[in-house]
C-alpha cells in the first residue's frame, strides 16, 4: 500500500500515455497522492483535464505558468515527493535524461530531483533497439534510475516487438515494491569504489583505469533496498549517488582509514581498484629533470589490503565481506585463490582484458564465487549487476546464508 506516499508522474508524448490514466487510478486506490506533469507532446494523447480529474491534483503542464511557478516552483515539484515515475518515457525524454538536457518542465524536473526515479519506456521496437537508446538507458540506469519494461507485443504502428510500455499493474507493483520498507532497512553497508592515487610528487601520481561505475552503482542499489550506505570513493568523474553518504579519498591509506572509521557495518563490499603500492620516496616538491642526468627512481612500498583487513577484524568483522577480482586471464581460478587468500565471503570476478571493455565501460560479465561454488552471471549492464548483487546481499543478510 502507498498510504500518503507522494508520486510525481511524468507523462511524455507517446500513444501509451492513455495507460497512464489507469496507472493514476491504481496509485490513488493504493492511497498515493499523485501529481502529474505532462510534456507538451503528451497533451496530444491525453488531456490535462482527464489527468487532473483522475489525480485530484492540479496538472503541471509544460506551458510556463507564472501562477504555477509562484505557488509550486519546478524544484519543489521535483523534490517534494517520494518517487518520480516517468510513464510513458519516450526515446526522446530518455535521451534528454541521459544527456542532462533541461529544455522543458519534465526534463528540468528530472534533472533537479533528488528522489528515486522509475522509468517505464515505451517506443517503437527499432527505436528501442537502437544503440543510441540502449546507451542512454545504460547511462540512466548507471545513475541509479530503475527501469520497468518495455514488454514485447503488438505496437501501435501495426508492428510487433519489444517497445510496449509495461502494464499499469506492473508499474504500480514496482512502485509499491520500491517504496515499501526495503529488505536492508536498519542495516549498514560500506562500499569502496574507484581507483586510488599514490603521489609521486605534488603533480604526478600512480593511478589506474577504474571508473568507479560498478561500485557507485552498487552503493546506489544497496541504498534503494533500504541500507544506510557509506561509499568511500577514490578520484572518479561520477556524481555522488543519491541517498548515500559519500566520503572522498585519494590514497589507499586514506581509503582504509575511512573504512575502519565506519565500522561496525553489516556488509562491506570492496569494489575499489586499490593501488597495491605506494611511492615511498614521494617528493614534496615537483621533481625536475636533470639535464643529461638519469631518470628518477621511484621506490615502492606495499599498501595495506583493505579487503583482507576488513575480513579479519575479529568481533568487528562485517557479517558479509565481498571483494571484486579484476583479472585478465583464468579469471575464475585466480578469483578462487583470492577468496582464500583474502578471507572474504564472496568474490565478484570480472574480466578486465582490454577486449572486454569492463574498465570504464557500462557492461560487465561477472562470476560470483563463494564457498558454495561459482555462479556465472550473464553479461549485463553494471547497473543490473549492482541490482542483482544488492538483492543477493539482502538475501544473505536477512536469510543468514552468506
Ligand atoms: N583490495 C583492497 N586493498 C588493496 C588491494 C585490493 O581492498 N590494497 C581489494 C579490491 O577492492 C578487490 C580485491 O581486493 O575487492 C581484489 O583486488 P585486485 O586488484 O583484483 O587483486 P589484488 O589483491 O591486487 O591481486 P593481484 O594484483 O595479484 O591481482
Amino acid at each position: 500500500m502507498l498510504d500518503g506516499r507522494r508520486i510525481l508522474l511524468v507523462i511524455s508524448g507517446g500513444i501509451a500515455a492513455y495507460k497512464s490514466l489507469e496507472l493514476i487510478r491504481r496509485l490513488r486506490e493504493s492511497g498515493a497522492d499523485v501529481r502529474c506533469l505532462l510534456t507538451r507532446n503528451a497533451e496530444n494523447f491525453v488531456t490535462p483535464l482527464s489527468v487532473q480529474t483522475l489525480s485530484g491534483n492540479r496538472v503541471h503542464a509544460d506551458t510556463f505558468s507564472l501562477t504555477d511557478e509562484h505557488e509550486i516552483g519546478h524544484i519543489t515539484l521535483a523534490r517534494d515527493c517520494d518517487m518520480v515515475v516517468v510513464a510513458p518515457c519516450t526515446a526522446n525524454l530518455l535521451a534528454k535524461m541521459a544527456t542532462g538536457l533541461a529544455d522543458d518542465l519534465a526534463s528540468t524536473a528530472l534533472l533537479v530531483t533528488d528522489k528515486p526515479i522509475l522509468v517505464a519506456p515505451a517506443m517503437n521496437f527499432r527505436m528501442w533497439g537502437h544503440p543510441a537508446t540502449q546507451a542512454n538507458l545504460a547511462t540512466v540506469k548507471a545513475r541509479g534510475a530503475a527501469v520497468i519494461g518495455p514488454n514485447a507485443g503488438p505496437l501501435a504502428e501495426g508492428e510487433s516487438g519489444v517497445g510496449r510500455m509495461a502494464e499499469p499493474a506492473e508499474i504500480a507493483a514496482a512502485i509499491e515494491g520500491r517504496l515499501a520498507a526495503g529488505p536492508l532497512k536498519g542495516l549498514r553497508a560500506l562500499v569502496t569504489s574507484g581507483p586510488t592515487y599514490e603521489a609521486i610528487d605534488p603533480v604526478r601520481f600512480i593511478g589506474n583505469r577504474s571508473s568507479g561505475k560498478q561500485g557507485h552503482a552498487l552503493a546506489a542499489a544497496l541504498a534503494r533496498l533500504g541500507a544506510e550506505v557509506t561509499l568511500i570513493s577514490g578520484p572518479v568523474a561520477l556524481a555522488d549517488p543519491a541517498g548515500v553518504t559519500t566520503v572522498h579519498v585519494e590514497t589507499a591509506r586514506e581509503m582504509l582509514g575511512a573504512a575502519l572509521a565506519r565500522l561496525p557495518v553489516d556488509v562491506a563490499v570492496c569494489a575499489a581498484a586499490v593501488a597495491d603500492w605506494t611511492v615511498s620516496n614521494a617528493s614534496k616538491e615537483k621533481r625536475k629533470k636533470q639535464p643529461g642526468g638519469p631518470p628518477p627512481v621511484i621506490e615502492l612500498a606495499p599498501n595495506p589490503d583493505i579487503l583482507a583487513t576488513l575480513s579479519e577484524r575479529g568481533s568487528a568483522r562485517p557479517q558479509l565481506v565481498v571483494g571484486f577480482a579484476a583479472e585478465t586471464e583464468t579469471v575464475v581460478e585466480h578469483a578462487k585463490a583470492k577468496l582464500a587468500r583474502k578471507g572474504c565471503d564472496w568474490i565478484v570476478a570480472n574480466d578486465v582484458s582490454p577486449a572486454v571493455g569492463t574498465f570504464g565501460g557500462d557492461f560487465n560479465a561477472v562470476h560470483l564465487i563463494s564457498q558454495a561454488g561459482v555462479e556465472d552471471w550473464p553479461r549485463c549492464s553494471k547497473a543490473d549487476v549492482a541490482e542483482r548483487l544488492a538483492w543477493r546481499i539482502a538475501d544473505a543478510l536477512t536469510g543468514g546464508h552468506p
